[in-house]
């Protein structure tokens, strides 16, 4: 393997190995949930097409789609720095993201496997894609001499608890939105050959299909258990995963708008396209989808996006650490504001359209 990449500056737990990206509210989580109730679960209603499900996993489209070819054997070197600083980052953190779907669907694989064993086998099967997904980019980044300890990141990371109904929102979410980010940049570069950077995007056609796929499957589990989507609780926590998961992205990405620059998209048109798409594909699902066609939405996200900005600064800043407080302070205050305005915005509700085309 040519790999003759200058190294970014990144910290290092050891040569080649990066320190993982400190974990803030807007890096990619790690999950673990009740497995008792989980295994309990009656699916009977829905169990025809979670067995459909299960079938396709077994089909494995993707047996023979994750291998590097000739293609990766080259240098990089005609990546600026602030590029491959930032595409390593990208790097990261969808290495991290994968990583923390295989974690998961792993510990449910072992924990279903004699109460649930079509849930289990599912399961297992997602998290063999997402073991692929993961290693396929950690390689990516061993090409700019860094990777991801991921023993390190199992041990050394917070674990946040969900319900099961709780976990069925952010991953059903999480693998849907997936897809969009993948098809979207594939579909990009597919039409301009010109602005991609590295062979990995190829690869996204078939691998944002897996990403559908295990959508599909929290969809389908989820209709499996019609109680979490038909009451009124359902129509504020899905708003509040909706939310969460499109503000997270939004703020994520504008901050790095010159990695997308680097491929020859605008950062923002790219996350409002992501968001359209997928409010629309959970609204197939979810009892409401967000009004993200309401200007008070975006006009809202921007704000955070300049007072994330106005954060930066000022923790770069050489300050004494009281004065960094109390210039902080106002800027959390807002964000936090803008979250519950946003939260607050009427949605659209699709309860009315079950059984129709949505
Ligand atoms: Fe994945
Ligand atoms: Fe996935």
């Amino acid at each position: 393997m040519v790999s003759s990449a200058e190294k970014p500056v990144f910290e290092e737990i050891r040569p080649g190995v990066k320190i993982p990206a400190k974990e803030t509210i807007l890096t990619p989580r790690f999950y673990t949930t009740d497995f008792e109730e989980m295994a309990n679960m009656d699916i009977s209603v829905n169990e025809a097409e979670l067995q459909a499900i299960l079938e396709e996993f077994r089909v494995d489209y993707n047996r023979h789609h994750f291998v590097r070819d000739e293609e990766f054997n080259q240098s990089w070197d005609n990546m600026d720095e602030n590029t491959r600083r930032l595409f390593v980052e990208f790097l990261e953190r969808s290495c991290t993201a994968e990583f923390s779907g295989f974690l998961l669907y792993k510990e449910l694989g072992r924990r279903l496997k004699h109460k649930s064993p079509v849930l289990a086998e599912c399961f297992n099967l997602m998290s063999r894609d997402e073991a692929r997904h993961a290693g396929f980019l950690n390689k990516a980044m061993s090409d700019f001499n860094l990777s991801l300890d991921l023993g390190f990141l199992t041990k050394s990371r917070s674990y946040t608890f969900f319900k099961p109904k709780f976990i069925f929102y952010a991953t059903y979410l999480s693998e849907k939105i997936g897809y969009w980010r993948y098809i979207t940049i594939y579909r990009h570069l597919e039409a301009h050959p010109e602005d991609r950077i590295y062979p990995i995007f190829r690869f996204f056609e078939n691998w944002c299909q897996d990403e559908n796929r295990h959508g599909d499957f929290f969809d389908a589990i989820m209709k499996a258990q019609p109680q979490i989507l038909n009451d009124w609780r359902a129509k504020l926590w899905c708003r509040f995963f909706l939310l969460s998961v499109f503000a997270t992205m939004f703020l994520n990405d504008l901050q790095r708008s010159d990695f997308y620059a680097s491929i020859g998209l605008n950062a923002r048109d790219y996350d409002v396209y992501v968001i359209e798409k997928t409010n629309e594909t959970a609204g197939r699902v979810f009892p409401v989808m967000l009004d993200v066609n309401d200007p008070e939405f975006y006009q809202r996200l921007d704000l955070c996006v300049a007072n994330n900005e106005e954060l930066r600064a000022i923790v770069n800043s050489d300050q004494p650490g009281f004065v960094k407080l109390l210039r902080k302070l106002p800027l959390y205050v807002s964000n936090g504001w803008q979250f519950v305005k946003l939260y607050f915005m009427k949605p659209i509700d699709t309860t009315g359209l079950v059984g129709s085309v949505r």
